[in-house]
């Protein structure tokens, strides 16, 4: 599966079976994490067989079921956006492993002697991977390219992004994230304006909108501003 495929096949998927990741795929997504960490200064932390985060105190009255397996999504206050960013590539490797994913800010309980948390860093969200019980369902379409896009006219490289951004998961997919086309390809992407301020996960969002754009578009079309 290419990572343009697994954009469209990847929903979020909260239940999972009682099915161990083969030792392959383990290494290949902690391979991608080690890359990221060290190129981005991130600290996600791939953990296994850890069972109580998502079936101890709030979580257990969540939708969330069957999981074991998780990436704490860690990084320094204030690299949130690099964290979505890089983070949404081991998402979507996963995806095209054939295993589902979910971003999770709230619903679970936290595990200190699973992961590590600097004293600089902060956690933004678990991702439980695995095998799903189910692929989810494509989430419902609140914005079209015109709401979140501008600088027509429009190249196909670039409706190809955004197509792509829209396809991303966001924190109650809210969406708020902007493309603004400069120059013909310098391409600048900004959280869109919201009373809530996005709830706190914008700039994470703004950043796993980026990935995808980014692998939508077609890296060789232009040039982040
Ligand atoms: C930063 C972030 C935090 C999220 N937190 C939660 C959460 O706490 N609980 C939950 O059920 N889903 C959570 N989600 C998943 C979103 O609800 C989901 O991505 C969105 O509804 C779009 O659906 P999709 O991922 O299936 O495309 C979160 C997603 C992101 C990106």
């Amino acid at each position: 599966m290419t990572l343009q495929e697994a954009i469209k096949a990847r929903h979020s998927v909260r239940q999972y079976l009682d099915k161990p990741i083969e030792a392959e795929k383990i290494a290949q997504l902690q391979a991608l994490i080690d890359e990221s960490n060290r190129k981005a200064g991130l600290h996600m932390q791939l953990v296994t067989n850890e069972p109580k985060a998502f079936a101890e105190g709030m979580a257990k009255y969540g939708k969330f079921s069957g999981i074991s397996n998780y990436i704490a999504m860690v990084c320094k206050k204030g690299d949130d956006t690099a964290l979505g960013y890089y983070g949404e590539q081991v998402v979507l490797l996963a995806q095209s492993l054939g295993l589902n994913s979910c971003w999770v800010g709230l619903t679970f309980s936290k595990q200190p002697d699973s992961y590590e948390v600097r004293n600089d860093e902060h956690l933004v969200c678990l991702v439980p991977v695995g095998y799903g019980a189910n692929q989810g369902i494509q989430h419902p379409q609140k914005k079209t390219i015109d709401d979140v896009a501008e600088g027509k006219p429009f190249p196909d490289w670039f409706v190809r992004g955004v197509e792509a951004a829209l396809l991303a998961p966001t924190a109650v997919n809210q969406q708020l994230f902007r493309f603004i086309l400069h120059d013909g390809n310098k391409v600048e992407a900004k959280k869109a304006f919201s009373l809530t301020n996005g709830l706190g996960y914008a700039p994470i969002d703004l950043g796993i909108a980026k990935c995808h754009f980014e692998i939508g578009a077609g890296k060789e079309n232009f040039e982040w501003e």
